[in-house]
């Protein structure tokens, strides 16, 4: 029994679907569980020369791998049935491999209409709030009690703990800078963004083999507060990047990477594979910035940034130290 976890380590769009990818062709994994969300979450993968955005689904259907969204999360049913459709229409085989947890709650529309009325932090507007404010109130309506999902259901601790042997991948939505408890209040997300979210979706802590932290070798930030710093270095990281939301299409706001800020993140999700994406986005740019003790620190190279990253984020005393993956855009890692 393992499980891996693939947590973002910013604030979300650090291209988590990419490693979840990644590991699902090489990883042996019997399920794919997304822990955390709803669809507010956009995964933009490629797939045999394809692009597929999905929302609720995780990545491990592209591989033939059960893929569950898990009790963290709150499913609109609507949404769930058009990608469902999306995915066999690009030839994806769905049959028998996509499930959600009987105790998902489900989004309806209204609260997809009071999302859409109050939006004073810049919600991606899919009700994701008010589902969670329900299930908290106890006034909720969870997944075993909507007709439309019966074929899809699934008991996740008789699916994990009764049936042999699981291998799972869990793959996280948002971002510790969107999370609920750790994240920049009230600028988050209203669920479990880190490590500790996956544990609520019947994942004993014994069974944690991996935790992949993924980021980026900048920053982006999506929503209401300013976020952006003026310096003409940014709106070229957006073009380049290509950074706008696969969800609502907003461009995403630009900074350098805080490493005090990633290093907390690495900490308290007990991440031991960082993967810092987008380096051929810098490259590109051909300025190496980042936030070390609240200011700007610079870089005459590609390496210097590299090694002087390595050695602040891996710690040789620790038991699991971390290891470090840089990659570019189009690459895997
Ligand atoms: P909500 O999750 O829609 O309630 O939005 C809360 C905050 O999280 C807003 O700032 C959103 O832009 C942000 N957010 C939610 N999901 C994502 C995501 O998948 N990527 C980036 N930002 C997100
Ligand atoms: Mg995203």
């Amino acid at each position: 029994m393992r499980a891996d976890i693939v947590v973002g380590v910013q604030a979300g769009d650090e291209a988590k679907g990419k490693v979840t990818h990644h590991l699902c062709k090489n990883g042996s994994y019997t399920h794919v569980l997304r822990f955390n969300g709803g669809c507010n979450a956009g995964h933009t993968i490629y797939h045999e020369g394809k692009k597929f955005i999905t929302h609720h689904i995780p990545a491990g259907v592209f591989y033939g791998i059960k893929s569950v969204i898990g009790s963290g999360c709150v499913v609109n049913v609507k949404q769930f049935f058009k990608e469902l459709e999306e995915l066999k229409e690009g030839g994806i085989d769905v049959e028998g491999n996509v499930f959600i947890a009987r105790n998902a709650h489900i989004i309806t529309d209204e609260h997809l209409e009071q999302d859409g009325r109050d939006n004073s932090i810049g919600t991606t507007k899919r009700g994701n709030g008010p589902a969670y404010r329900d299930k908290y109130n106890r006034s909720g309506l969870l997944a075993k009690d909507c007709v439309e999902l019966k074929p899809y259901l699934l008991d996740l601790y008789e699916e994990f703990h009764e049936n042999g042997p699981v291998r799972i991948l869990c793959e996280g939505a948002q971002g510790f800078e969107l999370d609920i408890d750790w994240g920049d209040y009230p600028y988050v997300t209203s669920s479990h963004c880190t490590t500790a979210g996956a544990l609520l979706n019947a994942i004993p802590y014994s069974w944690i083999g991996n935790v992949w932290g993924v980021a980026k070798i900048y920053e982006t930030y999506v929503g209401a507060k300013k976020f952006e710093p003026d310096d003409p270095a940014f709106p070229l990281l957006r073009k380049y990047g290509e950074e706008f939301g696969a969800t609502t299409g907003r461009p995403r706001q630009c900074n350098w990477l805080d490493l005090d800020r990633l290093y907390k993140a690495v900490k308290i999700n007990g991440v031991n594979r960082l993967v810092i994406n987008k380096m051929d986005v810098m490259r590109q740019l051909d300025r190496w910035t980042l936030i070390k003790d609240g200011g700007e620190k610079h870089f005459e190279s590609e390496q210097e940034i590299k090694s002087y990253m390595s050695k602040q984020l891996t710690d040789p005393l620790e038991r699991r130290p971390v290891l470090l993956y840089f990659s570019d855009n189009k690459h895997s890692i």
